[in-house]
């Protein structure tokens, strides 16, 4: 299984578990990260989702041949990834992540939805959507300058600069930095002590905190509408295949 899904005491653990591909997402793994965030909101035994990667990686990012095939059929309504975006903004359970090693892309921006997100030291986190000809997605271009301000979402962003995870802290989207081999204890204590507490008064207050969530979904939206645009480009279009090519997955 590419998604390990693990349900103990109210903590349900989603593991990227693609080593190969440095735990790259496909939409099979969108799919069951999807449909277990969306259960998680109706189901009262999910008190908190715990999601991490294998060691050294998080995750490297949308698979780049899915985004090549995208690019090809053009419709990126519903796909995989977009279901996923959507459950991950509607959720309602709290999240806890686990980020050792490369968080690339889709990587760093579903990080703007965690609750509490402790990282390695090795942890990295870019986003090269302009490299790719891409817009940002997952909500980030409106999440990333209200938690970091304009200055350092564009690095992140727009530059497409790597951030440590000292620098992520300070950025406001990493809140503990804990060596490899405690990192999912400390994640797992977090969680547990999440799910120990009254869960009602959880939600309600994470609810809160998050505010109003329409403007949230029509920037998401707008993004995606966008992004599909330029998965068409021949920008993105010969960055995807340079990418292949290199990786000898081509030609
Ligand atoms: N999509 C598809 N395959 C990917 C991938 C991705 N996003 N990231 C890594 N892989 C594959 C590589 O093609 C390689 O496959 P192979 O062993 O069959 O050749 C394998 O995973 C290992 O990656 P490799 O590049 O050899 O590891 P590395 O440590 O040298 O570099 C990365 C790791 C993540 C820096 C590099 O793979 C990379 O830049 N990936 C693309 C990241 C990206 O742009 N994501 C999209 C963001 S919007």
């Amino acid at each position: 299984m590419m998604i390990e899904i693990h349900r103990e005491a109210g903590v349900e653990t989603l593991r990227l578990n693609r080593p190969a591909k440095k735990n790259a997402l496909t939409g099979e793994m969108y799919t069951a990260l999807a449909e277990a965030l969306e259960q998680g909101n109706s189901d009262p035994e999910v008190r908190v989702h715990l999601i991490c990667g294998v060691p050294g990686a998080f995750t490297s990012g949308n698979d780049i041949a899915d985004f090549l095939a995208f690019a090809g059929d053009g419709n990126m309504a519903d796909a995989p990834v977009v279901r996923f975006l959507r459950a991950l903004a509607a959720c309602d359970t709290p999240i806890v992540a686990a980020v050792d090693g490369l968080a690339i892309g889709v990587g760093t921006t579903m990080l703007f939805h965690c609750d509490m997100v402790f990282a390695s030291p090795r942890a990295l986190f870019k986003t090269p959507f302009i490299d790719l000809g891409l817009v940002p997605e997952a909500g980030a271009s409106l999440l990333a300058p209200a938690r970091m301000g304009h200055a350092r979402a564009f690095e992140l962003l727009c530059l497409g600069e790597s951030f440590d995870p000292v620098m992520a802290k300070t950025a406001g989207f990493v809140n503990h930095i804990a060596p490899e081999e405690d990192l999912e204890a400390r994640a797992l204590a977090c969680a547990r002590t999440i799910a120990a507490k009254p869960a009602e008064a959880m939600r309600m207050s994470r609810s809160l905190l998050i505010g109003d969530r329409a403007v949230l979904r029509e920037r998401m939206e707008e993004e995606i509408r966008l992004f599909a645009e330029c998965l068409r480009s021949d920008t993105a279009r010969s960055a995807f295949a340079a990418f292949l090519d290199k990786a000898g997955k081509t030609g």
